[in-house]
């Protein structure tokens, strides 16, 4: 059976570039990057390498990069390395729960937050965040796009707020990255963290921007890896991997592949449109929708599961994610459709359809070949429409 993997938010592939310059990382040039031998000198030399690449990516200078694990430890650093006791957070209600639960366990060190709602179309009003703004607000953390609807946030305007009014802000651009042109300094942010396994690079690496003069403290300390800033022998391989994935990610965005990812995306979704008892998630009052990143869209089907949807897609080789969450056995609607005001059916009768930038229009064929048919079916069969379940 033909499978189309269209959940490109949760992990992407390693592009074959990607494999093949770290393949001798973990073979001939296995050194560690903090010994003075040889060995030690070619992997400290791709190290750099990787540096400067990311510096590019970035915008910003070499020392400003800091290689870690990913996006939940970009996420948890900027939160416990610049809180303490006494401060005041702002984030939004739709980060990611790498935000949201280090936010919770800063309570319990006298930090409080406060969790900015979206409008409806998903996109956090800037002057909201600046209502929030207290003399003690020492963080703004906001996302740059939305994981499950790809909803791109104002991040400009509130790097402008966060200057005016001395806070620091940090930017989760784990789902941006790779998909928009990026600029830390346009973006205005003291701290940026991305992971290099949403932009078709390795699991278990990322890179956060701190910008010169931040006084974050590291998470893990020993001696003297990343300029103190994050403890721990360097993921060689990763970091060069993560390189190469942010190098071709550059390249898409100039040649147009993330142009035409749009189109696709856009082909797709009006398709599933057709459907009757559809809509987009992240469309402004109009119901045009609001800015997004190129992959994403996040659809609701009245009338059935979504969590039904899910499995019914994937007997039909298709691969993508649902608007609700398991936990601890129970599933839950997703808190960020909730948050933009759905109902709890729509909100769990929600799928995100997320495409790899290497999507083909025969994907897309494949997916509006089945998706009609099975939310027929589902819909016939299903407990909610025939209004049994509350
Ligand atoms: C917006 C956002 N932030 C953070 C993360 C966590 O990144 P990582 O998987 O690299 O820890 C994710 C992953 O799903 C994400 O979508």
């Amino acid at each position: 059976m033909r499978r189309v993997y269209m959940d490109a938010n949760a992990t992407t592939p390693l592009l074959p570039e990607v494999v093949e310059a770290m393949r001798p990382y973990w073979t001939e040039h296995f050194g560690n990057a903090s010994s003075i031998h040889q060995h030690g000198q070619q992997a400290r030399t791709a190290v750099d390498r990787g540096r400067e690449t990311m510096a590019r990516f970035f915008n910003c200078h070499d020392a400003e990069v800091v290689f870690n694990s990913g996006g939940t430890e970009g996420d948890n650093t900027a939160i416990f390395g610049l809180l303490h006791p006494g401060d005041h957070f702002i984030t939004t209600s739709i980060e990611h729960s790498a935000i949201l639960e280090a936010a919770k366990r800063m309570a319990r060190f006298g930090v409080e937050t406060t969790f900015v709602a979206p409008q409806p179309s998903g996109l956090i009003d800037p002057n909201d965040i600046l209502r929030a703004i207290r003399p003690e607000t020492r963080l703004i953390s906001v996302m740059l796009a939305n994981n499950e609807t790809g909803v791109l946030q104002p991040i400009e305007e509130i790097g402008k707020i966060a200057a005016a009014t001395g806070a620091f802000f940090h930017i989760d651009a784990v789902q941006g990255a790779g998909k928009i042109e990026f600029d830390v300094r346009r973006f205005g942010c003291h701290l940026c963290s991305i992971s290099a396994h949403k932009m078709h690079g390795p699991k278990g690496i990322g890179a956060m921007f701190v910008r010169k003069g931040t006084p974050v403290d590291p998470l893990l300390v020993d001696g003297s890896h990343e300029r103190r800033q994050r403890a721990g022998t360097e993921n060689v391989a990763g970091i060069v991997g993560l390189a190469k994935a942010a190098e071709l990610a550059m390249h898409s965005l100039d040649d147009g592949t993330i142009y035409r990812l749009a189109q696709m995306r856009d082909r797709l979704e009006a398709g599933v449109l057709q459907l009757p008892g559809t809509g987009v998630n992240g469309v402004d009052p109009d119901g045009k929708p609001v800015p997004r990143a190129a992959n994403t869209t996040n659809i609701w089907f009245d009338n059935l599961e979504g969590e039904a949807l899910v499995i019914a897609l994937d007997m039909k080789g298709v691969s993508v994610s649902g608007g609700s969450a398991c936990h601890s056995g129970a599933t839950e609607p997703s808190h960020v459709l909730m948050a933009m005001g759905l109902d709890k059916n729509r909100a769990r009768a929600s799928l995100r359809f997320s495409l790899l930038k290497t999507a083909t229009d025969a994907n897309v064929d494949h997916v509006l070949q089945v998706v009609p048919a099975a939310v027929e079916h589902l819909r016939a069969l299903s407990p909610v429409a025939a209004g049994t379940l509350g």
